[in-house]
């Protein structure tokens, strides 16, 4: 794999810092890539770059090649760690657009629509969840998103949740089993029956495929109680924890996640103060996921408090076709400046070095000398656009392990 330069980088920001300061960005930056992982970070000017010639008026904003070495010109851009989408749902079939129209019409959110979802997904067939699949990890990566976590949890059978664990592992190494994602309609009333089904032969089928375990943990899904049962089987298979918690109400979940040494537990819609005291004082990662306020009108958390109290917050999509149908972490972003009150440098540190410590992967998340190369060039002098300018599409280039994949 030949070696890429990308020089003139207006703002680089490589979640390690300068200076001792984790959140400074450098200027004037530039960054080798060298066989898919960091091979240098520096200034534009170091003379150790003397493979390369000068810049002329000529060359800025293009890609030249000297020597075998490919050189990107950032022409003053924002360079970032590639978005790590450290939750996901997108592996299903059919949408609610009929259920989002009624809620912005007053309606409220209710975990039971996951039902439909179920419907539609245990009709269509493995080619058609994998195209529609496939198009939205695209999609995903337009907007930056190099590394990505797919969950299960649209099929509740046996031979559903195996097929929808095996697409993901097709496309992610970050696939989730989540059977317990809501009692199907077959098993209404008899709750506990359908735990019995998920950590027995439902697990069974679905632990070689996965690498992490998952409950709704939440009124109108599973209880403390089943979602204990359900994270304890996992993890007895070598699974890793990662919970849904506290998005429609207050709840045990966060705690549970905590007490089972969750990497991450995910909404914190309605935290406690004795929530966000347990999270401050453990390593689990509070994620929100500012989509699902965005869809279900439900308030928004306060990034804020969580930053103060010591809590490591990530960003993510949730993209499912209920309570949170956007694939953009730009927009998340910009939704967790505007609405959580994040700075917009704890927002991008959120949505990449953030989602990396959610999925428990130290290669991602930074740039910095042996990480994986996973960047994106935005058309914006500073990564503040991101939140300064909602909706538009400002990431320019991606490189995923070095490669340019847009
Ligand atoms: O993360 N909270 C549970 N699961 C999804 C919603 C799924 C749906 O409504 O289809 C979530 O918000
Ligand atoms: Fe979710």
């Amino acid at each position: 794999m030949s070696a890429t330069l990308i020089t003139n980088i207006g703002e680089l920001t490589t979640n390690v810092g300068v200076d001792g300061d984790p959140g400074a960005a450098l200027h004037d930056a530039a960054v080798l890539i060298d066989d898919g992982r960091i091979a240098w970070v520096g200034p534009s000017s170091d003379p150790s770059m003397w493979r390369v010639a000068p810049l002329s008026s000529a060359n800025q904003g293009r890609t030249r090649h000297v020597d075998g070495l490919e050189v990107v010109d950032a022409d003053g851009g924002a360079v970032i760690p590639g978005f790590v989408d450290s939750h996901s749902h997108i592996v299903f079939g059919g949408d609610r657009a009929g259920e989002f129209e009624a809620r912005m019409a007053g309606e409220k959110y209710a975990a039971g629509g996951i039902r439909s979802t179920v419907a539609a997904t245990r009709d269509a067939s493995d080619d058609k969840l994998r195209t529609r699949l496939r198009g939205f990890v695209d999609e995903m990566r337009a907007q930056g998103t190099t590394t990505v976590e797919i969950k299960s949890g649209y099929g509740l059978d046996v031979a559903t949740e195996a097929r929808l664990v095996r697409l993901a592992a097709e496309v992610t190494p970050e696939v989730t089993f989540l059977g317990a994602h809501v009692v199907p309609a077959e098993y209404a009333g008899r709750g506990d029956e359908y735990v019995d089904l998920v950590v027995g032969e439902m697990l069974d089928a679905c632990a070689p495929h996965a690498k992490w375990i998952d409950v709704f943990c939440e009124a109108g899904a599973f209880t403390a109680a089943q979602s204990r049962r359900v994270l304890e089987a996992g993890i007895a298979r070598g699974l890793q924890a990662r919970v849904h918690a506290s998005q429609l109400g207050p709840g045990e979940g966060v705690r549970l996640a905590i007490e089972l040494g969750a990497a991450s537990v995910d909404h914190g819609t309605y935290l406690t103060d004795e929530d966000v005291a347990a999270l401050a004082a453990s390593d689990t990662v509070l994620t929100v996921l500012p989509g699902v306020e965005f869809s279900t009108r439900h308030p928004y958390p306060d990034a804020r408090r969580l930053i103060d109290a010591g809590v490591t917050v990530a960003i993510a999509c949730d993209t499912n076709p209920g309570s949170s149908f956007t694939s953009s972490m730009p927009f998340c972003i910009a939704l967790a400046v505007r609405e959580m009150g994040m700075t917009t440098a704890e927002a991008v540190r959120a949505a990449t070095a953030g989602g990396a410590a959610a999925l428990r992967r130290d290669d991602i998340g930074v740039i910095a000398p042996g990480k994986r190369a996973d960047l994106v060039l935005l058309d914006a002098p500073t990564a503040v656009h991101l939140a300064y300018r909602p909706g538009v599409p400002l990431v320019k280039q991606v490189w995923k392990d070095g490669v340019a994949v847009r």
